[in-house]
Order: structure tokens, then sequence, then C-alpha cells
């Protein structure tokens, strides 16, 4: 089963991204205006009950290690402060719209989010992006897989099929089955979401740097493709094990070396429980 759409005649026929919540907007929005006061941020979050729970359970997560409970989205945003509260209301609604997917996915998505914290901590001089915001980006880079799978199901499972028979990267398989793959998509939806160009050109090309439109995005996709890696060979993956490899100019223009790479699995592995965790909650 093939098709043969653009991104264009993709998206104008079958598919309709998942649109960001108002209320994630408006924090947005809140979070980027300089006289907004923290009261403001919370308010938002109170406004939609849904989204109040969801940071509440995240805040007392393992994964914010705070040393005691708390119980109001007040306290969270003081505590927090706006920038993680933002971080966390993306990563709520990204959750949200994994509830269309498969659990496999959902599993190398938070792992992709957890190994890309780990990966930012170590290079803080590179990338202008905090521990959290790296998570939720790690969180979001396959968010097109999800998209495909909802709307292209038969033709997902056929590249799924080609990927393994030829021993191709997905990505190749989508592209000659569909047209289109999950990177592209997924930097669209990033885009209509109001991310940053170097996220949305991240997205673009974390499994083919040429697709990155600057420097920035470029370091920040290698990063992404250097976290799909140690996921993938870890067994948490959405690839299979096989065509997991990865070019040396991603870990090039992540700024690591491959002799670095015993260290990150190390630490990757050290952070598994907060993985089972933040699966736990998504729900
Ligand atoms: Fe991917
Ligand atoms: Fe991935």
């Amino acid at each position: 089963m093939t098709a043969n759409y653009n991104i264009d005649s993709l998206l104008d026929e079958i598919v309709t991204l998942p649109s960001l919540p108002s209320s994630v907007t408006r924090i947005t929005q809140l979070v980027n205006a300089p006289d907004s006061s923290l009261s403001d941020v919370a308010r938002a979050i109170q406004a939609d009950p849904a989204l109040a729970i969801k940071t509440l359970r995240l805040v007392n997560s393992a994964y914010y290690g705070l040393s005691h409970k708390v119980t109001s989205v007040d306290h969270a945003v003081a505590l927090l402060g706006m920038k993680v509260i933002k971080n966390l209301a993306f990563t709520a609604t990204v959750f949200d719209t994994f509830h269309k997917g498969t659990g496999a996915l959902l599993r190398h998505s938070v792992s992709c989010g957890v190994a890309m914290r780990i990966l930012i901590a170590g290079h803080r001089e590179l990338h202008d992006m905090d521990q959290d915001e790296a998570f939720v980006f790690g969180l979001l880079h396959d968010v097109g897989k999800i998209i495909l799978e909802q709307f292209l199901p038969k033709e997902v499972e056929s590249a799924h099929l080609l990927s393994r028979a030829n021993e191709i990267p997905l990505f190749e398989a989508e592209r000659s089955i569909i047209g289109v793959d999950h990177a592209e998509l997924g930097s669209r939806l990033a885009q209509q979401w109001g991310l940053s160009k170097e996220l949305v050109g991240a997205i673009a090309g974390h499994h083919n740097l040429a697709a990155c439109p600057n420097e920035a995005a470029r370091g920040l996709a290698a990063t992404t493709a250097i976290a799909d890696y140690i996921c993938n060979m870890s067994g948490i993956g959405s690839a299979l094990k096989s065509t997991g490899y990865i070019a040396d100019e991603m870990w090039d223009a992540a700024g690591f070396a491959v002799s670095d790479y015993p260290k990150l699995l190390d630490e990757f592995f050290g952070s598994l429980d907060s993985v089972d965790e933040l699966i736990e909650m998504s729900s």
C-alpha cells in the first residue's frame, strides 16, 4: 500500500493536526510577557481543571524530587517558576496526544525526554535550553508518528514491514510508502503549537541534519538523534535495533564523541525509574 502525499496535500486531505489547548497557549503567552505575574500563570492553569490536576501530579512526581507534597497550583507555580510550569503544561498536552498512539511509542518518547535531559545537562554551553525544556522536546520528537498512526494506520503498518524487510530506517520507509515522514509532520505540529524555530527545525532534522534550517537546530537535532540512539540501543525503541545506527556527523554536531557513549548510557540506566513513573502518570 503506497500513497504519494507531500506535506501540504497530506494536511489538506488526510491529517488534522491536534491543536494546542487554549489554556496552554495562554500560559505560553503569559510566560513570554515581561509584565505577567506568577498568580496570572496560576490562574490560567486553574481555568483548565484537567490541566491543573495533571500539573499537580507531575509536580509531585519523583522527577522533580521535591521533599514535600504540593497541593495547590499557586504553590506549584511559586515553587517552580513560570518556565517550569509552562513545560509541565506542554508535557501534559503531549501526554494527552499520546493516548491516541501505542504504549511502545509513549515509552520511547518519555525515555527520549529523559535521555535529552541528561545530554543537555552535560552540555549547557551548547544549547540555550534548560533541562525541562529538553525533556519536553525529547518527548515530542516523534509526535509525527502518532499522527501518522492515527490517520494512516495501514500505510504505517506497511512502512514498518518495509523497514524490517529492507533493513532501512522507518523514516525512509514512511517516505517511500506515504511520501512524508514523521519528522516532517512533527515539525509542522511544533510550528502550529508556536514552538521556537530552533525546535521546529530540530524535529524536522532529527533523522537528517540536512533538513535543519540553521546551526542551532542542527546541534539540537543531532542531540535528539543521540537520545534516540541511546533509547533504541537500550531496547526502548520505536525502530529496529539493526536500523538504529547513528552517523559520525551526528556525534560531532551534538558536541559529543562516540567514546562518551558508555557514560551516557550509564546515566540513562540510572534514570529509568523516572521513566516508569512518568508513564504511569501520563494517563
Ligand atoms: Fe524519529
Ligand atoms: Fe525516536
